[in-house]
């Protein structure tokens, strides 16, 4: 799509040489990782830290060359796409199942970016989509039943290729879709989830990500920044 090409140009003239960059996962994130891409075959050093195995698999063919979390001490600059993100920069993340990579990798960044298209942008998290939460396999049930209690309505995400079975994220574990509405207080619902037992991680990004750049309807790319420095 020509807007997404478009932010991805915006995004990746931000990469400056010698960079270690966080590589984010999903069709928005790919197109920032194929323009990477073509600039390293123009000759820009940089160093991608992978967010899933799927990123790791096309940074790798494009010749990006690759660095683990646990290999790094800081990351220079995140890029990565959302399914939702609300006027102050919160986010909604995880469509593609890479949400604890994503955000274990987000926290790392001295500048983190979210790009996305301005479809993505809502007044409040939940207005369009489920909200991601990751929980492990085991007793996957009672920890729906336990998240239920918080007035959510938990459904277990199938396997894409074989939907009889759960789908698995990189790290092993199940994805609750949860229907979540359009919250007013999302600091509130993440403490809650946070808090259940066999919850790992659930898509909500509150006060992590700096700026956004959107690709608008008209085809132009937008960049908007926090007005004060996130929280972690
Ligand atoms: C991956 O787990 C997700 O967090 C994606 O970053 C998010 O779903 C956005 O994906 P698209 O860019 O494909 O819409």
């Amino acid at each position: 799509m020509a807007r997404l090409a478009a932010l991805a140009r915006t995004v990746a003239a931000a990469v400056q040489p010698g960079m270690t960059v966080g590589l984010g996962t999903g069709s928005t994130a790919d197109a920032v990782i194929r323009e990477l891409g073509r600039r390293v075959r123009d000759g820009l050093a940089l160093r991608g830290v992978p967010t899933s195995r799927r990123t790791a698999k096309l940074a790798r063919e494009l010749g990006i060359r690759l660095v683990s979390l646990e290999e790094v001490d800081r990351i220079d600059l995140g890029i990565d796409g959302a399914d939702e993100i609300d006027p102050a920069l919160n986010a909604t993340k995880g469509r593609g199942g890479a949400l604890l990579h994503e955000k274990l990798v987000a926290l790392a960044c001295a500048d983190y970016v979210l790009v996305a298209a301005a479809e993505k942008l809502v007044p409040r998290l939940g207005s369009r989509l489920p909200l991601p939460v990751e929980v492990v396999p085991f007793g996957w049930q009672h920890t729906a039943a336990r998240l239920e209690r918080l007035g959510i309505r938990p459904a277990l995400r199938p396997e894409p290729d074989h939907p009889s079975g759960p789908f698995h994220s990189d790290g092993g574990h199940v994805i609750l879709d949860c229907d979540i509405g359009p919250l007013a207080e999302p600091e509130a619902l993440a403490t809650g989830i946070k808090a259940v037992a066999g919850v790992v991680d659930h898509g909500l990004f509150l006060g992590i990500a700096h700026r956004a750049y959107i690709a608008e309807t008209d085809g132009s790319v937008r960049e908007i920044a926090r007005p004060t420095t996130p929280g972690r």
